[in-house]
């Protein structure tokens, strides 16, 4: 894993984005992983701006949304697919029929991830990650098996509570939809994603810490081509 630490949240979008326009002018085609959260936020604006500005296209690119949140209005403005949108796939000229998401609301939910896995076909080329307080990827958590597929899943209690502050309401999600640990991994780039003090201590397990299941991220150390991106504050624990 190479890990990058800047010494701002500004420059650690900067150089994110930079990366990022990169990857889609060399392979324009690029098909991508995304997660929504706080996390890549300031990123997915960094995006939309050069889309803007000429600098990057998605026109041949294809973006698969990495989970979703069961249980809530189709229309809730806290759903993944909502998210991303909002944030960067309305901002950007990706054809609507590249943008691929996740529907927990469908009558046969694991024919829906089964076709999903079809859809992501032989891998991605960029996954981005955010990273939850227990390692979590996506709604991979902890003791997900490193070749899961796409499926349901039932979010830890520590994961409900931190995905309260996505909801304006009371009614949040306890289950949801992901992308498996199977397609995290066999991405041929994984860029894992931490900002802010609050992400410091699992950001050390992730790096210091045993490669095993429990923290999910930590698999990512086995990866070829992962690097982990973090600012001085989710990065101050990497010091010493
Ligand atoms: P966050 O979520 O980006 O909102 O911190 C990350 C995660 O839980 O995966």
């Amino acid at each position: 894993m190479n890990v990058l630490r800047f010494e701002s949240e500004s420059a650690w979008i900067a150089c994110v984005c930079s990366l990022w326009r990169d990857r889609l002018q060399t392979n324009p085609g690029l098909k991508m992983c995304l997660p929504s959260g706080t996390t890549p936020a300031g990123i997915y604006a960094g995006m939309s701006k050069s889309a803007r500005a000429g600098l990057a296209s998605f026109a041949w690119a294809s973006v698969f949304a990495l989970d979703e949140f069961g249980g809530l209005a189709p229309d809730d403005p806290g759903r993944t697919r909502h998210t991303l949108q909002r944030q960067l796939i309305d901002a950007v000229d990706l054809p609507a029929s590249r943008f691929y998401f996740l529907d927990p609301d469908v009558p046969d939910v694991n024919h829906h991830c089964t076709a999903y896995d079809e859809a992501i076909g032989d891998g991605f080329d960029l996954m981005l990650l955010g990273i939850g307080l227990n390692g979590h990827l996506g709604m991979n958590e902890p003791g997900s098996a490193p070749d899961s597929p796409t499926r349901r899943v039932e979010l830890h209690g520590s994961t409900v509570q931190s995905a309260a502050r996505y909801f304006a309401h009371q009614n949040v999600p306890q289950w949801g939809l992901t992308v498996g640990l199977q397609a995290v991994l066999a991405s041929k780039e994984v860029w894992l994603l931490a900002n802010g003090p609050a992400k410091a201590g699992i950001i050390q397990q992730t790096v210091r810490g045993e490669i095993d299941p429990s923290n999910p991220a930590s698999l990512l150390r086995r990866h070829e081509n992962c690097s982990l991106f973090v600012d001085a504050e989710a990065g101050g624990l990497l010091l010493d």
